[in-house]
């Protein structure tokens, strides 16, 4: 099959972007203004301080309340976060608890350490780990827990007594709990390991998503205050990330409260009109609902149908660009595909009619 991705970009102003849970919502048109403004002062030309530049790691730790005890360094994108803190933490024959479905980006940098991702499958209620199977699954050789939370693609989520739970097992075998929070302000309700183990907690936090910044590539790890140096002389990039990128991250988390809500709002109306539409088609469901991502999996498997296949008619015929589910699960991924929803509403609206019809059509 053609690289679906080059079939996209080559149309890319065409396409509705329902594969990669970017995020397309309005935030603040002073996120724009201030980029703009530092593209005319050359920002450009100067490298950003190298823990992140202007104050963006102070304000990012303030955003989550961590402002004692952590420090941080800015990244290009969770993902590079999660590369370097698994090479600092993890040798050959390490083994981390993971889920499947997951966002399998990092369990593949989890094997380039030599270290085994412990994959427990989440494809059942209730969609994520429960504390019982990471206990079970926790050996002599367990390095780490990777708390995706809320989980890419299922949009389930932990509850405080989960993560409490979580934190609990860590702390009785000693060992890291690595929470990425990358779609934590899409929740109804998140809570931080740092608050039960702070000591043992490395979070990975992206920009992408909230911030709809995916291009931009702008992410961060928060660290305990003492495994800074053990960790930072790991990274991939000690020259930091791109300038014009931190100088807009820096005014979207100082504005947070001003859009963050309107952004919710229309996403989760726009998560409504989905199951709507799939309410009304033969033989899926979601799984999960609602999502506490910007994302949800659409489950086929009572239509007999190739997910890839669906992927495929969708792109091809109606430039919609939605993902098969072997992307994010080995087990489970020709069970659905996923979709995400932080795309106009417009758009939204020609999914939620084209969706119906294409499962009809093709069984
Ligand atoms: C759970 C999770 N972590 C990390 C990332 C990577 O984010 P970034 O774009 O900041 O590299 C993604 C991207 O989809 C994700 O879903």
């Amino acid at each position: 099959m053609e690289d679906p991705f080059k079939y996209a970009h080559e149309r890319e102003d065409e396409i509705i972007w329902m594969s990669q849970n970017t995020n397309e919502l309005d935030t603040s048109p002073l996120i724009q203004r201030k980029i703009l403004s530092a593209v005319k002062s050359k920002k450009y030309a100067l490298y950003p301080h190298q823990k992140g530049h202007l104050g963006l790691r102070e304000t990012l730790l303030k955003d989550l309340g961590l402002e004692n005890g952590f420090d941080g360094i800015i990244t290009n994108g969770a993902i590079e976060a999660s590369y370097f803190l698994t090479r600092a933490i993890l040798n050959k024959g390490d083994n981390v608890i993971a889920s499947d479905p997951s966002f399998m980006p990092i369990h593949h940098q989890i094997r380039l350490c030599g270290a085994d991702p412990k994959e427990i499958y989440v494809y059942k209620d209730p969609y994520h780990m429960t504390v019982d199977e990471i206990n079970e699954a926790v050996d002599d050789s367990t390095k780490a827990v990777l708390l995706i939370d809320p989980l890419n693609p299922l949009g389930s989520s932990y509850t405080r007594d989960e993560v409490k739970g979580v934190c609990e097992i860590a702390e009785d075998n000693d060992i890291w709990v690595i929470d990425d929070i990358t779609y934590r302000d899409f929740a109804y309700d998140h809570t931080l390991a740092t608050e039960f183990v702070p000591e043992r907690t490395f979070l990975i936090y992206s920009f992408s998503k909230n911030c709809g910044f995916a291009g931009m590539r702008l992410g961060a790890v928060i660290i305990p205050d003492n495994m800074f140096d053990e960790i930072s002389r790991w990274r991939s990039n000690p020259l930091s990330a791109n300038i014009l990128a931190q100088v807009g991250a820096k005014v979207a988390l100082e504005t947070k409260s001003q859009w963050l809500p309107e952004m919710l709002e229309q996403s989760r109306k726009n998560q409504k009109i989905i199951k709507k539409a799939i309410d009304n088609t033969d033989g899926v469901h979601l799984p999960v609902f609602p999502s506490n991502t910007n994302m949800f999996v659409i489950d086929i498997q009572e239509t007999g149908l190739d997910p890839d296949d669906i992927q495929e008619v969708l792109l091809k015929q109606h430039d919609i660009f939605v993902r098969g589910g072997t992307y994010v699960s080995t087990k489970a991924g020709e069970n659905f595909v996923r979709a995400s929803f932080t795309v106009p509403e417009p758009q939204v609206k020609k999914f939620a009619e084209i969706f119906p019809e294409v499962i009809e059509k093709m069984r």
